[in-house]
């Protein structure tokens, strides 16, 4: 009887936990404002763009893409497409495609560089579109074609090198492989000291760079809020507690709340511990 007394106690207090509606963490990596992985949570702006399920996806029209890492301080994500072609693995193209929104508001950097590659002699970007093509730090299709794995067989197979062109991102967003005509692609972070550097040793992946919206989110994290919207009209909120929000800033009182709910909700749990511990040491 007093076990049950003791279970029913915890569970009454339960769902006191979790305050704050917001996940801060998505597998190793923290998520913090403009980000979110619940609706509701971070700036409207990125809404639906990550998905958090076991590991932290970057979600696109054209997929979802693994999160590796974000730099906070550098307003900084790197992602991995793990169906893009590497120096270690041929796999069949497909376009990167973002959304307009999010080509505005975190477009990948300019020190990340796109190499297309076993293009045809008929492809635009060795024809009309051939300042679309820059020197990356000296490197050639031919050591691509040499140093990689994957890619030596573009080089077998005719004898001959096919063309190559190391590009950045607005060439693979305003064309598709297949107007480039190129049958791959691959694509190469922090290129910026590449210089001397092979192939195989090179980062591959992409990385983005993203801009926070000033919406006022310090006045709401000062005031102990956590910064979200409201998911009908997409408005910024300041979520301060699971039983208020406010427009702009937590009110000096709510904090105190939290604090007092916490503080109970550990207490009781405390107490109903001890309850369970002593009907339990009774029934033995
Ligand atoms: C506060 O906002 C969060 C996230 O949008 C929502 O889940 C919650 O229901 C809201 N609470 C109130 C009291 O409006
Ligand atoms: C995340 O992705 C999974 C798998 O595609 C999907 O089932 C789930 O609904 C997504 N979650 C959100 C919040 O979009
Ligand atoms: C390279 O491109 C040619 C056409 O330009 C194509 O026939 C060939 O299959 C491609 N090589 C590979 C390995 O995909």
């Amino acid at each position: 009887m007093q076990l049950f007394v003791a279970l029913a106690f915890i569970f009454q207090f339960l769902p006191v936990f979790g305050v704050t509606p917001c996940r801060t963490l998505c597998g190793s990596i923290a998520i913090k404002y403009p980000f979110g992985v619940d609706d509701g949570c971070g700036a409207p702006q990125y809404r639906q763009m990550l998905n958090c399920t076991n590991d932290l996806f970057f979600v696109t029209p054209s997929g979802r893409y693994k999160v590796q890492s974000i730099d906070y301080e550098k307003k900084t994500m790197v992602v991995y497409d793990p169906a893009m072609s590497t120096c270690a693995i041929l796999q069949p193209h497909h376009d990167f495609v973002m959304s307009d929104i999010q080509s505005v508001i975190i477009p990948p950097t300019s020190d990340t560089v796109f190499a297309l590659l076993n293009c045809s002699i008929d492809s635009p970007v060795l024809n009309h579109y051939k300042n679309l093509c820059f020197d990356f730090a000296g490197h050639s299709c031919d050591e691509l074609y040499g140093a990689c794995n994957a890619f030596r067989i573009f080089h077998s197979l005719t004898n001959s090198s096919p063309p190559c062109c190391f590009t950045g991102y607005d060439t693979v967003k305003y064309m598709s492989m297949n107007i480039l005509d190129c049958t791959h692609y691959t694509s190469v972070i922090n290129t910026d000291s590449l210089s001397g550097i092979g192939p195989l040793d090179w980062v591959y992946g992409i990385k983005l760079s993203y801009s926070v919206p000033d919406t006022g989110c310090e006045r709401c994290t000062r005031s102990g809020g956590t910064c979200g919207y409201d998911t009908e009209t997409g408005v910024m909120m300041c979520l301060c507690s699971t039983s208020s929000n406010s427009t702009r800033e937590c009110a000096a009182g709510s904090m105190g709340d939290i604090g007092g709910v916490e503080k109970l909700s550990l207490w009781t749990n405390f107490h109903a511990f001890a309850f369970v511990l002593g009907a339990f040491i009774y029934l033995m």
